[in-house]
């Protein structure tokens, strides 16, 4: 570990600060870069730039490590629930059982949604993609719960982050109903945080809903699975629109945004597409021809990852989960095959492993919300509802942050340099 680093930049020499954290790599730090050179970094896509400190999560990706608050995701997956992980991400510690009962008593007392909003939802197309309608409904809420929209606040920050944790499944839900013209299903406070969004999406009025324990166990598993994975692009959004002092509900609106891509939240959807598409095994090596085709577009969705350079961790345990859910709903679905079989013939192909391109998270999920039920439209609606505790958590860090700044990148400019105004008249 050394202290500082020698850089040599506009003719002047400077000692750059050296940062170490608890674990992982150091950072060299640049604030004075550009008061001391006239100089900027250029990174895009932030390949080599840390843009906070967190306390949240770890990941190694060459280890395929990935911890919140210091608990492997293995761990978590196998012995934790969503609830409680809830808790560390926002609080920092497991919770004691009377914390647990006290969190979880209060994410259940805030899962309705204001009336008002209900009427948001029959402005849409019924054939609306769910990630719009969840874009439109989160960023209304600012304008429903504006007793808890002062970020200078921490009391008011709390309640905002309750309420958003506790009714992104009751919107998720709605959006499904919606979608299929059934009626809304209020939430009910006996079941889980997961069972009761089963029953807000398969319930209907007209029948009792019995949860299914393996389902539900399966489901919060994959909420676990999404929690938080640092600052990956839809978080940066949230602390980046966070920054500029906006409400959460609109930070988070915006988080939502960005997580519908499919290089990114997307991909799960995109994912299970690719394997149906694909059918049957015999037509692996026409996919894996074309992933590894530099003039076709087509890449092979839920592979590869920015900072995995191994296994996705929490691969590990979908692969697991499918085979739980399977078994138990006696769903026999040709595209796991495909799945399994996909996942060896890429992984003892020369480009995949030079490449380090290993399947990630979104590679097995598909799979397990098709066989429960779930269209794929709804799959990146899932990841947003699981995701929205690592986003409130991250942005309730930035918001504490003494030495917050608001985000403002810079560039490297390379449009025409400065012209007179030519009258239209005048233009040729
Ligand atoms: N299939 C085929 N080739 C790939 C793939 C893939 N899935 N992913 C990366 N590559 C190749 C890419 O063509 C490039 O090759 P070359 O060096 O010859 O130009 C090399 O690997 C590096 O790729 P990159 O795009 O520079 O890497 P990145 O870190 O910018 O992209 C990624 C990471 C996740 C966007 C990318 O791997 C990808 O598009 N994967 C498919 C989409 C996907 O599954 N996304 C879910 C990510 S996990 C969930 C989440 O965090 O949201």
């Amino acid at each position: 570990m050394t202290d500082s680093v020698k850089l040599n930049a506009a003719g002047k020499d400077l000692d750059l600060k050296v940062l170490s954290g608890s674990v992982g790599p150091d950072v060299i730090d640049i604030r004075k870069l550009y008061a001391q050179t006239g100089m900027f970094t250029y990174d895009p896509g932030f390949t080599s730039t840390a843009s906070c400190d967190s306390a949240i999560t770890y990941i190694d990706g060459d280890e395929g490590v990935l911890l919140h608050r210091g608990y492997p995701i293995g761990q978590l997956a196998e012995k934790s629930n969503f609830m409680e992980v809830c808790h560390l991400l926002l609080n920092g510690e497991l919770p004691t059982k009377d914390e647990l009962d006290k969190f979880s008593y209060t994410i259940s007392r805030h899962t309705m949604l204001h009336e008002q909003l209900a009427t948001f939802y029959r402005g849409f197309r019924r054939d609306a993609h769910p990630m719009a309608i969840m874009c439109g409904v989160v960023g209304a809420l600012s304008a429903f719960y504006q007793d808890s929209a002062d970020i200078t606040d921490p009391q008011q920050r709390m309640i905002a982050s309750h309420r958003l944790i506790a009714k992104m499944p009751t919107i998720a839900a709605m959006a499904y109903k919606y979608s299929i013209g059934q009626p809304f299903m209020s939430p009910k406070n006996n079941l889980s945080y997961t069972g009761n969004f089963l029953q807000m999406t398969f319930g209907v009025p007209a029948e009792e809903y019995v949860v299914n324990p393996v389902v539900e166990k399966a489901m919060d598993r994959i909420f676990i699975l999404h929690a938080d994975h640092e600052q990956n692009a839809s978080t940066s959004t949230v602390r980046l629109a966070g920054s500029s002092g906006a409400n959460p509900f609109a930070c988070i609106a915006a988080g939502i945004a960005c997580l519908w891509g499919p290089a990114h939240g997307g991909a799960n959807e995109a994912a299970l597409n690719m394997l149906r598409e694909i059918g049957t095994v015999d037509r692996i090596p026409e996919y894996i021809a074309r992933a590894k085709d530099k003039n076709d577009p087509f890449r092979l969705m839920g592979f590869g990852h920015r900072v995995y350079k191994n296994y996705d961790p929490r691969a590990t345990v979908m692969q697991q989960t499918v085979r739980e859910v399977l078994g138990e709903l006696g769903v026999t679905d040709p595209v796991f095959d495909v799945a399994i079989a996909l996942e060896e013939m890429a992984l003892s192909d020369p480009y995949f492993i030079e490449k380090k391109l290993f399947p990630n998270v979104d590679f097995y999920s598909g799979v397990i919300l098709s066989a429960i039920g779930f269209p794929t439209t709804m799959f990146t609606a899932l990841f947003a509802l699981a995701r929205t505790v690592g986003w409130v958590a991250q942005w309730n860090e930035m918001i504490s942050d003494p030495e917050q700044k608001i985000g403002r990148p810079r560039q490297l400019y390379t449009g025409p340099t400065q012209r007179d105004f030519v009258p239209l008249a005048d233009r040729t």
